[in-house]
């Protein structure tokens, strides 16, 4: 019922020439339109357009952004707007990242106005939340994803619901080659479909898909999208290997 979604974050990885070179070098499989299976990419903004023009004609694979300002345009150096990534033809947006709430000062306020800022320009926002190791092993990861969770997502309606993807990405996991267990993962997507049937109706929690994001690759996504609450993934260093990236769309198509 609900499709899968592989989804690459590239992060400040790959300039235009790599990115024309990624899409030269994926699989032909991957391009294919597969029941059921969703691919995107999320390159820097500087390499979008060469990801427009570079992908193959027809292509299945949707492209997205990692970040976005909640404001309609104006005096905001070094940001980027909704409208120019629409404008660009992105079909989704990252928000909330750990490296974003770390590094970046990000909060669930500022991106719960950038959720609502995408939402209103028709790009699928994928809303990132997860806990650091300190807050799991004090047994508080819960009460954090939950929080995370009801504060990204404040304010919204059953049908902005439905046009939301959640990325669970425990932040000990992220490009540290450890992932979470497959049960790890299905405990924590099934307690964030619990909070969001809390939240909103369980008619639309239960088609929302919540990706898994932490040093995924294909030798341990098949026993991942196995959980019957995990729907894709949210892949950092796996994702820049067209190799590896064409093996996760075969992988999901396996599901
Ligand atoms: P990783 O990154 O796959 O390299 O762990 C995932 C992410 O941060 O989205």
């Amino acid at each position: 019922m609900r499709s899968i979604l592989i989804a690459g974050n590239w992060k400040m990885n790959m300039g235009p020439k790599e990115t024309a070179d990624f899409f030269a070098q994926l699989e032909d499989a991957a391009h294919k339109e597969i029941t059921g299976v969703e691919a995107a990419v999320c390159p820097p903004f500087v390499s979008l357009s060469t990801a427009f023009s570079s992908r193959k004609a027809g292509s299945a694979v949707k492209i997205g952004a990692q970040n976005v300002h909640y404001e309609d345009n104006g005096a905001f150096t070094g940001e980027i707007s909704t409208a120019m990534l629409k404008e660009l033809g992105c079909d989704f947006v990252i928000l909330g990242h750990s490296e974003r709430r770390e590094y970046f000062g990000e909060d669930d306020k500022i991106i719960n106005k950038k959720v609502k800022k995408a939402l209103a320009e028709g790009i699928t926002p994928i809303v990132c939340v997860g806990e650091v190791l300190s807050e799991r092993k004090d047994k508080r990861h819960f009460d954090v994803v939950k929080e995370q969770t009801a504060g990204s997502l404040a304010g919204l309606s059953d049908d902005d619901l439905r046009k939301i993807v959640i990325a669970y990405e425990p932040v000990w996991a992220i490009g540290t080659g450890e992932t979470a267990s497959p049960e790890q993962a299905q405990e924590m997507h099934s307690f964030i479909r619990g909070e969001l049937t809390s939240l909103f109706s369980k008619e639309v929690a239960d088609i929302v898909r919540i990706l898994y994001g932490g040093s995924m690759k294909p030798g341990n996504a098949g026993e991942l999208l196995q959980q019957p609450d995990v729907d894709g993934g949210l892949i950092g260093g796996a994702s820049l290997k067209p190799s590896d990236f064409s093996n996760l769309i075969a992988i999901a198509s396996e599901q």
